[in-house]
C-alpha cells in the first residue's frame, strides 16, 4: 500500500508545513521551502510476531562488545569504539577529509570483521584510487557503488557485514519518492529504512552528512535525534589539524574530541596534542591554560593583544572562546584590578584557533590581558587554571589533578590555580611549583611582582 501525499519542508531546519511560504515559520529563512511528495510506505518492514514485553529478569545485560574503529583517538570519541547495531552521523564541510578517515579506518576494522563501504559519491576507480593513495592492504574490505536506496538495501542484507558506511546520506534516494537526492525528506526517508535494517541486523552503520557553512548538517540537521551517535569532523582550511568532536552520544561522553594531522598519506593520529596548540616561547600578552576535554587534559594558549582604541566603542573579538566571556572578564578586571580597560580594543585568539569551553580558562585570558596591556610578559612557564566569579574569586576547576598531572608532563615549571580541597601539593612536590590563590588581585601581584 502506498499513499502519495504533498507537503511544504524548508530545506535548512526541516520544519513541515501543509502550504507554501516565501518564509519558513520556523527558523526565518528565506525560500527555503520546497514541496515534496513523500510516499508513506516504508520499503524496509520487517513485522515480528514474536515480540512481547518481557519482565527484567529475562533480559540479559551482556555488557556491550565494542570493536575498534583502529583509530584510538577514533574510539575514545565514539565512547570506546564502536557498538554493534549503532548509528552513527559523521558530519563536516566537504573536502575536509570524511571519506579519508572512514576509508582508512574501514580498512583497519576489515582485519577482523566484515565491512561494507557504500560509495554514492564516488566512483569504485575513485575510491581505489584514495585507498592506494592511503596505502591500505586489506583484502577484505567490500566497496559499492550505489545511489538507490532499494539497491543498497539488497547489497547490505546480502554482504551481511558488521559495519557499513554509507558516503555520502545526501547522495542517496529513494527512487519511490520524488524530491531530490539530499533534500530533506529524502534523507529523513533514507535514513530511517537504514536505520530499521542496521537494529534489526546488529549492523554497526556509519552515516557520512555533507554540512553546511552555518554548522548546520545540511538537510539532516534533523537526523541528529535519529541517529546514535552525532560526530563532527573539523578543522580549517589553513592547518592541516583535524578534529572528531562528539555532540551527542548515547554510549558515551559528549566531551571527547579526537585530533588528527592531515598528509599526504592520509589521516594521523596526534598523540601529544597539547603541543600543537602550545608555544614555548614566554611572551607579552600569552599564557597557557589546560583545559579539559573529555577525559583528556589539554594545554593550550591564550593569546591577546591590547590596544588603545581609535573607535568611540572599543573593538572586542575572540577566536576560540566566546565573547560574551571575554566582556565578563573585562568587567571583573575593572571592578577588582582596578584598571580602566574601556579605551582599549582588545583581541583574543587560542592557540590554533581551538576551542575552548571550560570556563577555567579565564584566568588565563585575564592575565594575558594584563600582560599585553603592561607589555610585561607572564611569569616564565607558567600555567594558568581557575574560573573568574564575578566578584573576583577564583573559583574550582574541575579535574585539577589531571590538569596538574599535564603540566608537569609538559615541564611547566609553574602552576597558578584555585585554592585546593585535599592535599594535591602532596602528590607534586619537587615536580611543579603549585601556588593557590583565591582572587584575580593574587593573581596579578604574584604574576607581575618579578
Ligand atoms: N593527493 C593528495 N595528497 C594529499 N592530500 C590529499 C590528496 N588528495 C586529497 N587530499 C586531502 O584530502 C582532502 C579530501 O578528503 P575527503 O576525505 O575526500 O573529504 P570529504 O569526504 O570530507 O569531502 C583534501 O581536502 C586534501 O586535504
Ligand atoms: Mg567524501
Ligand atoms: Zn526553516
Amino acid at each position: 500500500m502506498s499513499s502519495k501525499l504533498s507537503t511544504f519542508i524548508c530545506q535548512n531546519c526541516g520544519s513541515e508545513t501543509s502550504q507554501y511560504f516565501g518564509r519558513c515559520l520556523n527558523c526565518n529563512s528565506w525560500n527555503s521551502i520546497v514541496e515534496e511528495i513523500k510516499s508513506k510506505r516504508s520499503r524496509y518492514q520487517e513485522i515480528k510476531n514474536n515480540k512481547k514485553s518481557k519482565p527484567f529478569n529475562e533480559i540479559s545485560s551482556k555488557k556491550i562488545s565494542r570493536f575498534t574503529s583502529g583509530f584510538r583517538e577514533f574510539d575514545r570519541v565514539l565512547g570506546g569504539g564502536i557498538v554493534p547495531g549503532s548509528v552513527v552521523l559523521l558530519g563536516g564541510e566537504p573536502g575536509i577529509g570524511k571519506s579519508t578517515i572512514v576509508l582508512q579506518s574501514a580498512g583497519k576494522i576489515s582485519l577482523n570483521e566484515k565491512v561494507l563501504y557504500i560509495t554514492a559519491e564516488e566512483s569504485l576507480e575513485q575510491v581505489k584510487i584514495r585507498w592506494e593513495r592511503l596505502n591500505q592492504n586489506s583484502i577484505d574490505l567490500k566497496i559499492f557503488a550505489e545511489t538507490n536506496l532499494s539497491l543498497i538495501i539488497e547489497e547490505i542484507k546480502s554482504v551481511n557485514p558488521s559495519f557499513a558506511i554509507i558516503d555520502s546520506i545526501q547522495a542517496i534516494h529513494n527512487h519511490e519518492m520524488q524530491s531530490s537526492p539530499g533534500s530533506v525528506s529524502q534523507v529523513r526517508e533514507c535514513s530511517s529504512e537504514l536505520q530499521n535494517l542496521a537494529k534489526d541486523n546488529n549492523i554497526a552503520l556509519l552515516i557520512i552528512g555533507h554540512v553546511t557553512k552555518d554548522g548546520a548538517l545540511a538537510g539532516p540537521k534533523t537526523l541528529e535525534h535519529l541517529v546514535d551517535t552525532v560526530i563532527n569532523f573539523e578543522g580549517d582550511n589553513i592547518s592541516s589539524h583535524r578534529l572528531l568532536r562528539s555532540i551527542k552520544n548515547r554510549f558515551g561522553s559528549t566531551f571527547e574530541i579526537g585530533i588528527f594531522e592531515m598528509l599526504e598519506e592520509g589521516l594521523r593520529e596526534i598523540k601529544n596534542p597539547s603541543s600543537i596548540f602550545t608555544n614555548k616561547e614566554n611572551i607579552s600578552g600569552v599564557t597557557t591554560t589546560i583545559t579539559n576535554e573529555g577525559t583528556r587534559p589539554l594545554a593550550v594558549d591564550i593569546q591577546a593583544l591590547v590596544n588603545k582604541t581609535f573607535y568611540s566603542n572599543p573593538r572586542r573579538t575572540t577566536t576560540g572562546i566566546s565573547i560574551n566571556r571575554l566582556h565578563q572578564i573585562l568587567a571583573v578586571i575593572e571592578k577588582h584590578v582596578g584598571i580602566k580597560l574601556s579605551e582599549f580594543d582588545c583581541y583574543i585568539a587560542t592557540g590554533g584557533g581551538f576551542e575552548i569551553n571550560d570556563p577555567s580558562s579565564d584566568l588565563g585570558v585575564a592575565i594575558s590581558i594584563l600582560s599585553s596591556l603592561k607589555n610585561i610578559p607572564p611569569l616564565a612557564s607558567s600555567s594558568y587554571i581557575g574560573e573568574l566569579g564575578l566578584s573576583g574569586q577564583v573559583r574550582k576547576s574541575n579535574n585539577l589533578r589531571t590538569k596538574i598531572e599535564e603540566a608537569v608532563r609538559l615541564g611547566i615549571k609553574n602552576i597558578i590555580v584555585p585554592k585546593l580541597e585535599e592535599e594535591l601539593n602532596i602528590n607534586f612536590q619537587n615536580l611543579i611549583n603549585i601556588k593557590e590563590i583565591s582572587n584575580i588581585k593574587e593573581a596579578v601581584n604574584y604574576s607581575f611582582s618579578k
